[in-house]
């Protein structure tokens, strides 16, 4: 009889196949992408395909009800155990009679697409580095001695193309018991990243696993470090969490931990104890919270400043608080979890750490790189991701510039003096009537705004606690709109802006947003030192992308991405009206949510993303803000609000700032017209 045509959907691949051939053999000659551990043996179930009956014209042929073979014992054994959706089968147990039209759901795929969030088009194809392979050892021989790491590496040559492994000492250790234990089947987890060099063996069990397999796409940041918890055979995120970073007893920013570094003899030591500590923490935390045993996590890829990087590789960062800036190394590095102290995990998992662009540009602004891909951009396209240390990068297809800017912790809610991290009680909206300057505001953990009905009850629970990052920027913001604030960021008195809502602190005042002291809460204000606590960062921020854009030679933006864990929450509209960031129209100002975090699950999930950031990376141009003479004027221009020189046209289209001027010194106890920058 003459040979069956297969084609497989989605791929539309297609060929002629002898009568008889299993369609997993058929879908790996035609390259198509068809799971498989168990190598065909029908106990896997990783090769479901679904086939098609009845007339498919697109593809020109008819399928007939016994195009496959009928359905064996092997599936109803494996349905009757795990259970299997109708119409389905099991691609190594079902051979080609006919022609047929074959689907390989996105389960069944190795690379299929793990969709990202809806904000970003972006889909990432997972090639991860860990996969398992179930093979049949042969049994030691009397007459051909040999090791068992010896026939299991032939037996996976032989069986899976996999032409070399090592093995570390941990694996050695359990290969005996385990070889025996599964009468010489095992299922081997191996790791290969893009690199050259063989197939590491991370661990074995006997028989077929059907444990977990998972590893941690970790950002570790200066002030918080946070985790996926992601499924290496498909992508998915089981579980994220976040601790505060324990280095933070020794500084708030990054100089000051290199600072600390300097001061004292050891403080690295104690810092990078501290920073392990932490992860520590954080990993016992997921896998109580996932329910998963740290054993099954056989890959961390993380992402980090350069001082954060050094600290957690027990390199001593003191080289990256002077100039030159000199990293250890800027390489991407793939080293043993253990290494980095992350012992919990299985004992042979392995770490990626991104690339670090610069001495003060580390793997976070890589990662945030990989994540929003500015070198493919046509438009010129500006994204920050706000944290402790901003990083910024700028760029299109032509070229990519990046650097970093000290904003220090303001952002995230701290050095203010009602501020606190975003959790629930928290002000994370808030409007100013620029009539009545009145506020109204809503707390995370409520829908409700404060002046809605129902709105004491429901925040009964949380209280209201203080104010998120992303509330002090809108609290400022809309006190500039309402004419509380002036251009120079003094707050006016009662008397000036004729709310008795700004009172008196010391020489200075505050605007109270809220005064729950009656019975027993805080009273939240937002006073002339968080103003300016706010200036400063905000002025950090933009000097750094304007000294990125004076790189390029432009005065303007096209896109605008706000990135960060925080930068997610930040309304466009208030940070334009702070100055955060240059002008651009308001609907180009979009949210990319944790980049860098993004960044590392997409490393997590593909190798080729690896190559494709290390490749990226080479060709970013650094700019070192810390020693360009224009950074600080570009800072003291930026103090003002929203700046004392750049125009913002497009802000100006939907806002018109109030020209208040607060300055005592001026004489005037009431309103005055502020000269225009
Ligand atoms: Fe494992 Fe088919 S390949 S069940």
């Amino acid at each position: 009889m003459a040979d069956a045509l297969v084609i497989f959907t989605p791929s539309g691949k297609r060929g002629r196949f002898a009568l008889g051939t299993p369609v997993l053999t058929a879908a790996r000659q035609l390259g198509v992408d068809l799971d498989s551990v168990c190598g065909g043996r029908g106990i896997c179930s990783r090769c479901q395909i679904t086939p098609g009956y009845g007339d498919f014209s697109k593809h020109g042929v008819r399928v007939a009800p016994d195009a496959l073979s009928d359905w064996n014992a092997v599936e109803q054994r494996y349905k009757d155990k795990r259970g299997l959706i109708d119409g389905r089968r099991l691609g190594c147990q079902a051979q080609i009679m006919g022609d047929v039209v074959i689907d390989v759901p996105p389960e069944s795929q190795v690379h299929r697409q793990v969709v990202r969030k809806a904000a970003s088009a972006r889909a990432v194809t997972m090639d991860p580095a860990t996969r398992l392979y179930l093979v049949d050892v042969t049994e030691p021989d009397m007459h051909e001695p040999s090791g068992d790491l010896e026939r299991l590496a032939q037996a996976l040559r032989s069986q899976w193309q996999i032409p070399e492994i090592t093995a570390g000492l941990d694996v050695l250790r359990k290969l005996q018991p385990t070889l025996r234990q599964g009468k010489w089947q095992v299922t081997v987890a191996l790791h290969k990243d893009h690199r050259d060099g063989p197939h590491r063996v991370l661990d074995l069990w006997p028989g077929l696993y059907e444990g977990g397999l998972y590893g941690l796409a970790i950002d570790l940041g200066s002030t918080t470090i946070a985790a996926h918890l992601c499924d290496l055979r498909n992508g998915a995120v089981l579980h994220s969490a976040g601790v505060m970073n324990p280095q933070i007893r020794f500084g708030e920013d990054l100089m000051s931990r290199v600072s600390y570094a300097m001061m004292n003899p050891g403080g690295d030591v104690e810092m990078t104890r501290a920073v392990r500590e932490g992860l520590d923490t954080l990993v016992a935390e997921i896998t109580v919270d996932a329910q998963i045993t740290a054993r099954e996590i056989m890959e961390a890829v993380i992402v980090c400043n350069p001082v954060m990087h050094h600290l957690l590789l027990g390199i001593d960062p003191v080289e990256l608080g002077q100039a030159p800036f000199a990293l250890a190394t800027s390489d991407a590095l793939n080293l043993g979890a253990r290494d980095l102290g992350l012992s919990a995990l299985n004992p042979s998992a392995r770490a990626y750490l991104l690339p670090c662009i610069a001495g003060h540009v580390g793997a976070d602004a890589a990662a945030v790189a990989l994540s929003e891909s500015p070198e493919t951009s046509d438009d010129l396209v500006l994204v920050v991701d706000v944290g402790t240390n901003a990083e910024i990068l700028l760029g299109d297809r032509r070229q990519v510039l990046a650097c970093s800017s000290p904003t220090g912790p303001a952002f995230e809610g701290a050095q203010i003096s009602a501020g606190q991290r975003a959790a629930p009680g928290a002000i994370e909206r808030l409007e100013i009537d620029p009539t009545t300057k009145e506020p109204r505001f809503r707390v995370i953990g409520c829908d409700l705004w404060s002046d809605e009905d129902g709105f004491a009850e429901a925040t009964a629970q949380t209280g209201i606690t203080g104010i998120c990052g992303s509330g002090i920027i809108e609290a400022v913001a809309e006190m500039r709109m309402a004419g509380l604030l002036d251009g120079s960021g003094l707050i006016g008195s009662a008397a000036q802006t004729g709310t008795a809502r700004c009172i008196p602190e010391g020489r200075t005042h505050a605007y109270l947003i809220h005064d729950a002291t009656a019975t027993g809460g805080p009273r939240i204000t937002v006073t002339q030192g968080d103003i300016r606590a706010i200036q400063l960062a905000k002025s950090a921020l933009y000097a750094g992308a304007r000294l990125l854009m004076d790189e390029i030679g432009t005065d303007h933006v096209d896109r605008v991405v706000l990135a960060g864990a925080f930068g997610a929450h930040i309304s466009p509209k208030h940070a334009m009206v702070l100055g955060m960031i240059p002008d651009a129209p308001l609907d180009q100002v979009k949210s990319a949510g944790n980049a860098a975090g993004t960044g590392a699950r997409i490393a997590l999930c593909s190798v080729a993303a690896r190559a494709g950031i290390e490749a990226t990376v080479k060709r970013i141009h650094k700019v070192e803000t810390a020693i360009a003479p224009r950074f600080q004027e570009h800072f003291v221009a930026a103090n003002a609000l929203p700046h004392a020189v750049d125009s913002f046209p497009e802000l100006s289209r939907i806002v018109t700032l109030p020209e208040v001027n607060f300055n005592a010194g001026d004489g005037e106890g009431g309103r005055r017209k502020r000269r225009r920058g």
